[in-house]
């Protein structure tokens, strides 16, 4: 087993650039598989979110080669329905798209039903409602989402009952290639779902309103290849902000589009961070008492729920008593008991996550409870005089590309240790 040990109490200091977006990068990559013909995507980030979709992919037919350190080519010419492997499936969240792209490509699909970070209930209703409404029979039996039609998705009117990331992805994806136009309302406006849409029109989809809530998309018969670089990771990005602020240290953020960012800036410098901004770039900086703040998760544009738990760790270390609302998902919490172990003075009442702040944070032994819990940890540590290890680090590598590495670049004392687990201790016994 890998653990991160981390040596706190050091500011972090200097230039990180920040890699291609998971989150935009996980539906373009199963976007790919509607086109017959080679995509070439540039600024895929070196995580394993992606590392399990590229599998998943080659899993059904589709031909992969690495071109360089963050360019793929990637070929579904070949592939064939209903044939992924059902265990790689699970692993992640990001799966689901494969329903959305053979269903608009071969008019069925069968996928098994996603993994992905514990945060309650995560269900996909909207998906399923609006595969219906593309005219698609569904039923979820066995593990498996399974969807036929007689000829393939027909345009419709989609009003989705919540803002949903997936569910707006995944019917723009099918829809790209049905007969007739689609309008999907109540669309949610990540900038993800812009960079997908850019994507999928690069290789001659008619899809326009991406970003606003209403997206249309005027069905073609075909794609065609492209190449496309994904967009930055607003996340990565935000994630080092907060670390920058956390440790009172000075970092300035390459590689990011500053606009995507506006929230978290806003509250950063709402609590008395200096942010200066750039063309690509942001630079922050922090010194001293910073004050408190409350938070509410909300869609894009509001405040993000993947930055949540991170807020949290760096309200540990304001003057005052904050809180954070998360709105967005029902019970993503867990990080919450790991940073009390830190000493925190922190509790959870429903959906509000009340911090005290203003007591230094203390090192102890700490578990990565899901991917933005993990990083949360990892700022709180950064923080604390000593020695802090974290395990369950892989959930942090489903979605950090080469974060030890870019930490160790800012000054930080962090190294990743490989430890014997309890099995292995058992075997060896
Ligand atoms: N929802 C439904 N029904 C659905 C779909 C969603 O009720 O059919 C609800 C959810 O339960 C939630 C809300 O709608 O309360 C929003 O969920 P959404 O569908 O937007 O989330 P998602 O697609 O499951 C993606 C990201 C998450 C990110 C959310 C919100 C991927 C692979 N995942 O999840 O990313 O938190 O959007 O922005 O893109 C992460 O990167 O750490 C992460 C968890």
């Amino acid at each position: 087993m890998e653990k991160i040990v981390i040596n706190g109490g050091t500011p972090l200091f200097g230039q990180v650039e920040i890699s291609g977006s998971k989150n935009a990068a996980l539906p373009i990559i199963y976007a790919c598989a509607l086109v017959k013909g080679k995509c070439v995507l540039e600024n895929i980030p070196a995580i394993s979110d992606i590392t399990y979709s590229f599998e998943i992919l080659k899993g059904i037919g589709a031909k992969i080669k690495m071109l360089d350190k963050t360019t793929y080519e990637v070929d579904c010419t070949d592939i064939q329905p209903c044939s992924s492997d059902y265990d790689m499936v699970r692993r992640i969240r990001g799966s689901y798209y494969l329903l959305g792209a053979e269903f608009g490509r071969f008019g069925k699909a069968k996928v098994g039903l996603p993994g992905g970070c514990n945060f309650g209930v995560r269900p996909i209703d909207q998906h399923i409602k609006g595969f219906e409404a593309l005219g698609g029979t569904t039923s979820t039996e066995g593990g498996y989402v399974e969807i036929n039609s007689e000829n393939g998705p027909v345009g419709a009117n989609i009003f989705f009952d919540v803002s949903s990331v997936g569910a707006t992805l995944n019917i723009m994806i099918a829809a790209t290639l049905a007969e007739g136009t689609t309008v999907i309302e109540n669309a949610a406006r990540e900038p993800h779902i812009v960079d997908c849409a850019n994507f999928l029109n690069s290789c001659g989809a008619r899809i326009s309103g991406a970003g606003s809530n209403v997206i249309k998309i005027k069905g073609v018969r075909e794609l065609y290849g492209c190449t496309y670089a994904i967009i930055p990771d607003m996340i990565e990005a935000g994630s080092f902000m907060v670390a920058a602020v956390a440790t009172r240290g000075s970092v300035k953020i390459t590689n990011v589009i500053p606009k995507h960012l506006e929230s978290i800036s806003a509250k950063l410098e709402e609590m008395g961070a200096t942010i200066e901004e750039f063309d690509d770039a942001v630079h922050v900086t922090a010194s001293g008492t910073i004050k408190k703040t409350n938070v509410k998760t909300l869609p894009y544009p509001g405040f993000p729920t993947d930055m949540h738990p991170q807020m949290s760790a760096l309200l540990c270390t304001a003057e005052g008593t904050s809180y954070v609302n998360e709105s967005i998902f029902e019970n993503r919490f867990r990080y919450v008991e790991e940073l009390k172990r830190m000493g925190a003075k922190i509790k959870v009442d429903g959906r509000i996550v009340y911090i005290e702040g203003g007591t230094p944070l203390t090192p102890a032994p700490v578990i990565a409870t899901d991917l933005r819990g993990g990083i949360a940890v990892m700022i709180a540590a950064l923080t604390a005089k000593g020695r802090t290890e974290i395990s369950e680090i892989k959930l942090i590598e489903r979605g950090y590309d080469n974060i030890v590495a870019k930490m160790q670049a800012l000054g930080a004392d962090v190294k990743k240790i490989v430890v014997p687990d309890a099995d292995d201790l058992e075997q060896a016994n």
